[in-house]
């Protein structure tokens, strides 16, 4: 084996590449599931009363005010290629005044050699709100306060994510398994973080009850990630066969019921907003929609389900990779307006009070 890439740091490094290649050129959508956005029809409004032009999609995000209701997702980081993905990422949040999210910073915390493909976000995106990033088996080993900072520091971070991601570990060929004590090393660090945590799934999503246990635990925004885009046990399968071969490691039938496992963003965002309107004492807390988002139309179906707004990733990159990642956002966003003008929506808030109905799904 090549000793340079068997070290921790190099494994990292060679993780977060392969990656971005799989998500470009792999087949890891979900199949057989959707977000559930699909079985949803938002209420046509024939008399609007209101001027398209007057439309307004700026919001909030923990307090700032952002351009439009959509983040771009946490994704790289950490090897030198990714500074030119993430300053892209962030001259496109920048242009719209969007927030967005870097990829794991382990990597940062295990040596300084590729800080700077962090530290660009920052520099292209001095004025929207910047997020860190680091993976729930890192919160439950114990995260100490230096190492927060170093994360926090190079990107003067707005906020901290912390992805609870089981299902991808357990397909990683390196993954970590242990999330023993997860929830205590959480509130430990929600206690000494000086900005908000934000809790987020990469795909798999979040339920109610698990919401619960995150907000306890002190985090401000939950961002459901949840399964209908890219399964991340697909991803690490793919790496997983490239190191081991075809090996089974679950029987066929399990396995394709796990590379499709998850909660439908859709059902997370009922969920939690159910949580929400049951516990008065959670009513700040924000909820975003991400996980399979793919027009603007998703957004607004997520933001008539409780979401304060959406985030995306791997519709991100490809747009990117092709050449295409300003135009998709606008295209996105012109589909939320269409949206607002057929409801009647002079703003998003006033697009949350409007009516969705369930369309007929076919009886199993
Ligand atoms: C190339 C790539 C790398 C990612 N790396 C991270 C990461 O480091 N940290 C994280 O929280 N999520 C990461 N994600 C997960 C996304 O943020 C997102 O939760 C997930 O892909 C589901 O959203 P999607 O269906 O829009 O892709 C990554 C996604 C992509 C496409």
């Amino acid at each position: 084996m090549n000793e340079k890439l068997s070290t921790p740091s190099n494994i990292t490094i060679e993780r977060k590449l392969n990656h971005v290649e799989i998500c470009l050129h792999g087949n890891v959508s979900f199949e057989g599931k959707n977000t559930g956005f699909e079985h949803y029809s938002i209420e046509h409004q024939a008399v609007p009363e209101i001027n398209y032009a007057d439309i307004n999609l700026t919001t909030t995000l923990l307090g700032r005010t952002i351009g439009s209701p959509l983040m771009i997702s946490s994704m790289t980081g950490g090897y030198h290629e990714a500074a030119t993905l993430n300053r892209q990422f962030a001259q496109a949040a920048e242009h719209f005044r969007i927030p967005l999210g870097v990829g794991s910073m382990r990597q940062a915390l295990e040596n300084n050699e590729h800080r700077e493909s962090f530290a660009v976000v920052r520099k292209a995106a001095p004025s929207v709100p910047v997020f860190a990033n680091i993976g729930a088996p890192e919160v439950a080993a114990g995260l100490e306060g230096s190492q927060i900072e170093t994360m926090l520091d190079l990107i003067q971070a707005d906020g901290l994510i912390v992805h609870i991601n089981a299902a991808q570990e357990l397909f990683q060929p390196e993954g970590n398994t242990n999330f023993h004590g997860f929830l205590d090393q959480l509130a430990s660090l929600t206690a000494k973080t000086p900005v908000p945590v934000i809790a987020k799934e990469v795909g798999c999503g979040i339920s109610g009850e698990a919401a619960r246990l995150l907000i306890e635990a002190g985090v401000k925004v939950i961002d459901v990630a949840g399964a209908g885009g890219t399964s991340w046990q697909k991803v690490e399968e793919v790496r997983y066969t490239k190191r081991f071969g075809a090996e089974n490691r679950f029987s066929p039938e399990g396995l394709d019921e796990l590379l499709n496992w998850g909660i439908p963003t859709s059902e997370c965002l009922s969920e939690i907003s159910k949580l929400k309107k049951d516990h008065p004492q959670y009513q700040s807390i924000e909820i975003i929609a991400s996980g399979g988002i793919r027009s603007g139309i998703d957004i607004a179906k997520a933001i008539l389900l409780g979401a304060s707004m959406a985030a995306s990733a791997g519709m991100l990159l490809k747009a990117l990779h092709e050449g295409k990642l300003l135009q998709t956002i606008e295209l996105w966003l012109n589909d939320l307006k269409a949206v607002m003008f057929l409801t009647g929506s002079l703003s998003l808030e006033q697009l949350q009070t409007k009516r969705m109905t369930l369309k007929h799904r076919p009886t199993l």
